[in-house]
């Protein structure tokens, strides 16, 4: 049975949840889920704003043939060719004979990629700024290259100043029936999620989301659609500070982020004692161990705080292994614009705090604070004293 709600009067979220995804993207654990959104807009002509994952696509057939009511689907936008807003094309393609599919040029190259069927004949192709009426609504297509792929664009309703965002402003979680961001307490419970999806899958590409938000300002938006998360229709102005900051790679709070790798338990105890030594002088800090911590996780409090530090024992000559996951990761991520201590470990000869140096150097505008303490298997008083220091000298530069 169909299971939809009312965006407007006339358009209607045909998505749908999958609760039981282990891993977005084959990486990301999605403990709570995750909606794929689409939108039917029901004017003179109708238009349907992408589809979605595989998982779900029976949810979602359900769902438009209710939302038609009967009437013929006109157009298909695609926005987006990743596969968990794409998987469902061909089908609706194919039930939905009169069907044209509204897209640019490398979505276009992308459909005959991934799907088989004739699209030549059925095809309009738009360019930035390409209008299409509907009827009463007037739809923009504006290119958001990287945004998550090459292909990405958006589209503004400026009828009703509606952006369908793409992949911008997603949210991991499921809807569970609220669709709206107002309609549930955001900043406690999902803006971490929001946090989480930003920086593991568009974060890598602040410039260009940087630049969707210059496009964005000059458009009067009421309220935003993206493909995954909450509908915005109130204080849009939250998540788009929020986004000008992670697109910037701004942090968002004044505070530590150790992250930790430790075999035996020593390291973590270096750790353990900076943090307290932070705490005690009026340091807000988080704690992770990165063999237990989803790297998403930890790369998200990457983007959120203005200090981190990284403690890691010496592992074959190397780095520890989720440690130096981690690392590659953020390095990946683009993370930039922070304050880095560094602590290594080693019994014969330590190696991971150089190691960790070179990968986090590649980053645009670190500074680090030294010096990085290296400890011999486990901590000795001169140690103590090292970390007291580093962490005064943290709480100096966090508190200035
Ligand atoms: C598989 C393995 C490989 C290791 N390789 C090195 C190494 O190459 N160089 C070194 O100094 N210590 C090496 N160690 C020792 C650990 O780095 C050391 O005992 C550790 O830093 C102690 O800190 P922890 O209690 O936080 O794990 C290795 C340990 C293991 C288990
Ligand atoms: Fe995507
Ligand atoms: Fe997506």
């Amino acid at each position: 049975m169909h299971c939809m709600r009312n965006v407007t009067a006339d358009l209607i979220w045909v998505g749908a949840n999958d609760r039981r995804l282990a891993m977005f993207e084959g990486v990301y654990s999605v403990p709570a889920g995750v909606s794929y959104n689409s939108y039917l807009l029901l004017d003179e002509k109708t238009v349907l704003f992408d589809t979605v994952d595989k998982a779900v696509r029976h949810r979602f057939m359900e769902n438009i043939t209710a939302a038609l009511d009967g009437r013929i689907l006109d157009y298909l936008v695609v926005q987006h060719m990743e596969p968990d807003h794409s998987a469902s094309i061909e089908e609706i393609a194919g039930k939905y004979r009169e069907l044209k599919i509204v897209c640019n040029a490398k979505t276009l190259a992308f459909i005959k990629q991934f799907h088989h069927f004739d699209i030549d004949s059925r095809v309009i192709i738009v360019a930035e700024n390409d209008t299409l009426v509907t009827g009463k609504h007037q739809l923009q297509f504006i290119m958001a290259a990287m945004v998550h792929w090459p292909e990405v664009m958006v589209t503004y309703d400026a009828t009703d100043g509606i952006l369908f965002s793409a992949d911008a402003f997603g949210s991991f979680g499921a809807l569970n029936g609220a669709l709206f961001a107002d309609e549930v307490d955001f900043s406690r419970d999902y803006l971490d999620e929001a946090r989480r999806y930003y920086a593991n899958i568009v974060g890598k590409y602040g410039p260009q989301v940087a630049t969707l938000l210059g496009k964005a300002a000059n458009l009067n938006i009421q309220m935003i659609c993206p493909l995954h998360g909450f509908v915005w229709r109130q204080d849009l102005s939250d998540i788009r500070d929020k986004y000008d900051k992670w697109s910037h790679y701004q942090p968002e709070e004044i505070g530590v982020m150790i992250a930790y790798a430790s075999v035996y338990g020593n390291t973590e105890n270096a750790a353990e004692i900076l943090s307290v030594h932070l705490r005690e002088q009026g340091v807000r800090t988080v704690m992770y161990d990165v063999s237990v911590t989803p790297a998403s996780e930890v790369v998200a409090a990457a983007f959120r705080f203005s200090h981190l530090v990284f403690a890691s024992t010496t592992y074959n000559s190397g780095i520890f292994v989720t440690m130096e996951a981690l690392l590659a990761d953020l390095v990946a991520h683009n993370i930039s614009n922070r304050t880095i201590a560094l602590i290594e470990n080693g019994s014969w000869a330590a190696t991971s705090g150089k190691l960790m140096r070179e990968r986090l150097e590649k980053c645009k505008n670190i500074t680090f604070i030294e010096n990085t303490i290296s400890i011999k298997s486990s901590l000795k008083e001169p140690q103590l004293e090292e970390l007291a220091l580093m962490a005064a000298k943290i709480a100096a530069d966090v508190n200035q």
